[in-house]
């Protein structure tokens, strides 16, 4: 957006609030760490550099952030918000434009920061907003004549400051020089005994630096994440805009409150997604596609018209043509479903392709497997892929009835339009067109008399 622009992201509080040992960036919304969904609006308004203050004794916060190219800035110590932005003016040059953006405010998206981008150049520029509870936040105190005269923090301020509904979401801009000035006369005379960073609203009008508190558009949600609670509400917002997105690309939700979507979900037209369907990862829905109730899916692509029946776990799954699945069946990575295809209740299918119209309806295992089209599965049949060491694969043709009960000991094939009698292990590939039967002949034992109780 703009040549000069550096961004960055304060990152390294302490979290205490959360009452936990993850760094309080690294708890998550929509399964994604809140620092990452502030990344990626940052990423968003195309700056030279993104800095992320970050406390180096919790690393694992660079791991999280792998995908993204970041200058790392530790602080040592949790000093405050103004002595965090402190370690990172070093870093931006002397002419640039600097956007600081919070780690705990995951909902921020880059089109909410406009007003502050179009803002007048010269001037400190805190983005504001209007809430009903304010309590918590710091006080954007104006004059009588309407200008922003000073950030107060809640723990600081006077009953008639308390009383003021805006706020300040902690997002600042600003020229690095006039920063840099009004950083440099911080101190930490408040309750806190911490460099605030919202003090240099007042610093810089001391010093005759123009400052505005410039209101977040409609529909921004620029929140902070300092407990669990808090976290619970912004996950809950963000479901919302989640859902909202799903039906206008076409997803009819039996109750908008009740899908969580956490990753990146693309829906054709005519999905229809039942109550308390968990979404994940990289999801591809395709038209008409319908999911049950209680579904939970991860990095699937599903055909249209594929149907997901109550309770089906899937990950990894990707579906060729119209399906039936579940209900109660769990689908793991590596599997492909061919048209027709069924996948019926209590079937685990993993790493295994399965060809047009076959079916496994109950109660089955089918691992490293390949499957023919028109094959028939009966209930308790069992790929015993594995010697306790190795993985094995199972080859199925064409046109295969294999009888309930059916044990096949991987490696092992079966020919196209063989029969497997019920009750059979197969150890030996079976020929094509042929009925392989493996089991002890039935007879009856004359004369057995059932033991008696001594
Ligand atoms: C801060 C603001 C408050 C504002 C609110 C908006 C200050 C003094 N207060 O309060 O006016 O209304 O955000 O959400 O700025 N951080 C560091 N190093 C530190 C301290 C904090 O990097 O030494 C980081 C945190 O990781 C966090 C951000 O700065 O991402 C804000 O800190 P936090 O403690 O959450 O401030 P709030 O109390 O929420
Ligand atoms: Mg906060």
């Amino acid at each position: 957006m703009s040549d000069s622009l550096h961004i960055i992201i304060l990152a390294a509080g302490a979290g205490t609030r959360m009452r936990s040992r993850l760094p309080k960036v690294l708890h998550r919304v929509a399964g994604r760490p809140m620092i990452l969904h502030v990344l990626a609006a940052a990423t968003q308004l195309e700056p030279e550099t993104i800095h992320v203050v970050f406390n180096p004794r919790t690393p694992e916060i660079k791991q999280a952030c792998e995908n993204f190219a970041v200058n790392w800035v530790p602080q040592a110590e949790q000093l405050g918000t103004g002595h965090a932005l402190q370690q990172a003016m070093p870093h931006v040059p002397a002419a640039a434009e600097v956007l600081v953006l919070y780690g705990d405010t995951p909902l921020v998206r880059a089109e909410d920061l406009k007003p502050l981008l179009d803002g007048p150049r010269a001037a400190i520029r805190m983005l504001s907003m209007e809430l009903t509870e304010p309590a918590g936040y710091g006080r954007i105190v104006r004059d009588n004549r309407g200008r922003l005269a000073a950030i107060v923090e809640e723990r600081d301020a006077t009953t008639a400051q308390r009383a003021i509904t805006e706020v300040n979401s902690g997002i600042v801009m600003g020229p690095a020089s006039a920063l840099h000035d009004c950083l440099h006369a911080l101190d930490n005379r408040n309750d806190q005994r911490e460099y605030y960073l919202t003090d240099i609203v007042a610093i810089a009008r001391a010093g005759g630096i123009a400052t505005a508190a410039v209101r977040a558009p409609l529909g921004a949600d620029l929140e902070g994440a300092n407990d669990l609670a808090q976290l619970a509400v912004l996950e809950r917002r963000f479901q919302a805009r989640a859902a909202a997105r799903l039906m206008t690309a076409g997803a009819q939700l039996a109750d908008p409150a009740r899908v969580d979507v956490r990753g990146d979900i693309r829906t054709g037209s005519d999905v229809f997604i039942d109550v308390n369907v968990v979404l994940e990862g990289d999801c591809d829905l395709g038209d008409n596609v319908r999911l049950g109730p209680g579904c939970v899916l991860k990095d699937c692509r599903l055909a249209a018209g594929t149907r997901v029946h109550a309770h089906s776990v899937l990950e990894g799954v990707q579906t060729l043509g119209a399906c039936d699945i579940g209900p109660f069946a769990r689908v793991r990575p590596g599997s492909t479903l061919e048209t027709g295809s069924k996948i019926g209740n209590f079937v685990e299918v993993k790493n295994t392709s399965l060809g047009k119209n076959s079916k496994a309806s109950h109660l089955t295992y089918l691992g490293d497997s390949s499957i023919g089209d028109r094959v028939n599965i009966g209930a308790g049949t069992i790929t015993c892929n594995y010697d306790g060491v190795n993985k094995h694969r199972t080859v199925i043709g064409d046109d295969v009835f294999i009888g309930s009960d059916t044990q096949l000991i991987a490696p092992v094939s079966i020919g196209d339009g063989a029969d497997i009698a019920a009750g059979t292990t197969v150890t030996r590939d079976a020929p094509a067109g042929k009925l392989t039967i493996g089991r002890c002949k039935q007879v009856t034992v004359p004369g057995w008399k059932r033991p008696q109780k001594k």
